[in-house]
């Protein structure tokens, strides 16, 4: 089935008129002009307003096994620069969108819904969407497909089986070609699948279990996003926000905090670590909690991937103020703040003494960290590579599986195996955070060494620095075709994704295009 990149070229003059018309090229004119930027002084300041939440959502209808949810993509706008009101888009009118609480077990039923205006306010493209739950064994047709649009006016059901293990994992716009700026607009949000077996460890929980989930942005000097890029290397924004606002500030009390933190910027990846230096400790990657938690002082974080950390705020008096800082990495774009993400107030008083503990053992029984090393283990290698200005992996892009027809893929692993792939960066200038779909996985190696201490857990995003290559261990859960990208999303658009398929011993994958979208009527809902 993977087509070589000459029969792939001698195919596409057969297939080239069948496939979809590609946006790729309109998308190109952002490239020329830049827009003045908002001057730091009008920016907003660190630490001058508090952490927010979003809202739960709640099901329309539940049954006895699943719930159904009604989400709509509107615009919105919010005051992120003082005096300016940024124009944004949201789902439910919530940047970042509501958080999906699922239990293991029950099932979901995701409708989005596009009500965003027909095209771009800035960049004038169709405003079509596609929604990923990343993290999630979704079947191909409910994984978001890059290609697999909701048009305006239009609407898709995801379902999604909640089987998998308790994880922290977030839904995101995945549309062709414009999946950076639709997530730079708003279009992410938090997805927790949670078991209530995990009760027993005594984590923190309600208040004391807070999501964080990180982005940045740029500005330009009218107030709106700055959406123009120099070069396709990045976006990387001088304003550090937490849940939609600019370096928050949240009260602590003197005890344990379980924070949910993905990395959901664009393109910068993160230093975390505490301003005091103090440890924290690693409890959850990716795709689920880590057999034994592990203190970290720093953790390096990039594009798509979560980790769940417990920090323990007992140790500091009163009126002390602990910044989760972020040390800059090579080949981000640094500003004067982009070394801040948030600041935590410790505070006097009475303390919850309740679900404050880390068990020295939480899930060595994940999947992911037991599944055995194949025998003869089949490793597929896959370089990363800059060509032309654009990016590649093994030299393919999306456009190349858009040209023929959906058909080319990169790999073919069987259901229910286990492989070893292989992601190469030989370059020493930029890094690339690679998300296989449809996997969970493990790390086995960076640069042939043990992986860090905390990255060994369950896991579906992978931090492909410079020069290093990686050996990830994955099972492959359902027949079909999958997306395998960079998530660093200038990088993903322009344009480093490819599928591989997963096949079937005896059934037929289901088509990632076989449940289209449908025109939204039913304005009641
Ligand atoms: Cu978070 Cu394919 O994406
Ligand atoms: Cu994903
Ligand atoms: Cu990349």
């Amino acid at each position: 089935m993977a087509l070589s990149r000459r029969s792939f070229v001698q195919g596409a003059v057969a297939v080239g008129a069948a496939a979809v018309a590609a946006p790729f090229v309109a998308s190109r004119g952002a490239e020329s002009g830049v827009a003045p930027r908002m001057p730091e002084s009008r920016l907003p300041k660190p630490f001058t307003r508090p952490l927010t939440v979003p809202p739960v959502l709640t099901p329309t209808v539940a049954t006895p096994n699943t719930d159904y949810h009604v989400i709509r993509m509107m615009p919105t706008t919010a005051e992120l620069v003082p005096g300016y009101r940024t124009q944004l888009w949201s789902y439910n009118g919530s940047v970042p969108g509501p958080t999906i609480v699922a239990q293991r077990g029950r099932k979901t039923v995701a409708r989005f819904i596009n009500q965003l205006p027909a095209s771009h306010p800035q960049l004038a493209y169709q405003s079509y969407a596609s929604v990923h739950l990343h993290g999630a064994m979704s079947k191909p047709q409910y994984d978001g497909y890059a290609s697999d649009l909701i048009q305006p006016g239009y609407f898709k059901d995801y379902r999604w089986d909640n089987t998998e293990c308790a994880r922290s994992i977030w839904y995101h716009d995945h549309a062709v070609h414009h999946t950076w700026t639709n997530v730079a607009m708003g279009l992410a949000g938090r997805y927790l699948i949670v078991d209530p077996d995990d009760a027993k460890f005594n984590l923190p929980t309600g208040p004391f279990d807070v999501s964080l989930h990180i982005s940045d942005a740029m500005f330009r000097d009218d107030g709106q996003l700055a959406l123009d890029i120099p070069d396709l290397k990045g976006s990387w924004g001088d304003v550090i926000l937490v849940n939609g606002t600019p370096w928050p500030t949240m009260q602590v009390q003197r005890r344990k905090y379980r924070f949910r933190i993905v990395n959901g910027c664009v393109s910068r990846s993160m230093f975390l670590r505490l301003s005091t230096n103090e440890p924290f400790q690693v409890i959850a990657t990716d795709a689920g909690l880590v057999p034994k938690p592990v203190s970290v002082r720093a953790l390096r974080m990039s594009n798509g991937e979560r980790y769940d950390v417990v920090v323990d705020f007992s140790k500091y008096t009163p009126g002390t103020r602990v910044v989760l800082r972020n040390d800059s990495l090579p080949y981000n774009d640094g500003y004067t703040h982009t070394n801040k993400v948030m600041a935590f107030d410790v505070i006097g008083g009475q303390v919850d003494p309740r679900n404050n503990q880390v068990p020295s053992q939480l899930r060595p029984e994940n999947e992911a960290m037991r599944l055995p090393l194949p025998v003869v283990p089949k490793v597929r290698r896959f370089r990363t590579e800059r060509q032309g200005g654009e990016w590649t992996i093994d030299g393919y892009t999306w456009h190349d599986v858009i040209d023929s027809n959906y058909q080319l893929v990169a790999a073919t692993p069987i259901v229910g195996d286990t492989e070893v792939w292989e992601f190469h960066n030989s370059s020493g200038g930029w890094s690339h955070p690679m998300h296989v779909h449809g996997a969970d996985g493990r790390l086995l190696s960076r640069n042939g060494r043990s992986p860090y201490p905390y990255e060994v857990g369950p896991k579906d995003t992978y931090y492909v620095g410079e020069n290093e290559t990686l050996r990830i261990l994955m099972k492959f859960e359902h027949p079909g075709k999958y997306m395998i990208h960079c998530h660093n999303g200038v990088h993903e658009d322009h344009d480093m994704m490819v599928q591989y398929e997963v096949v079937g011993l005896t059934e037929q994958g289901d088509d990632p295009l076989s449940e289209a979208a449908e025109v939204y009527q039913d304005q009641s809902l």
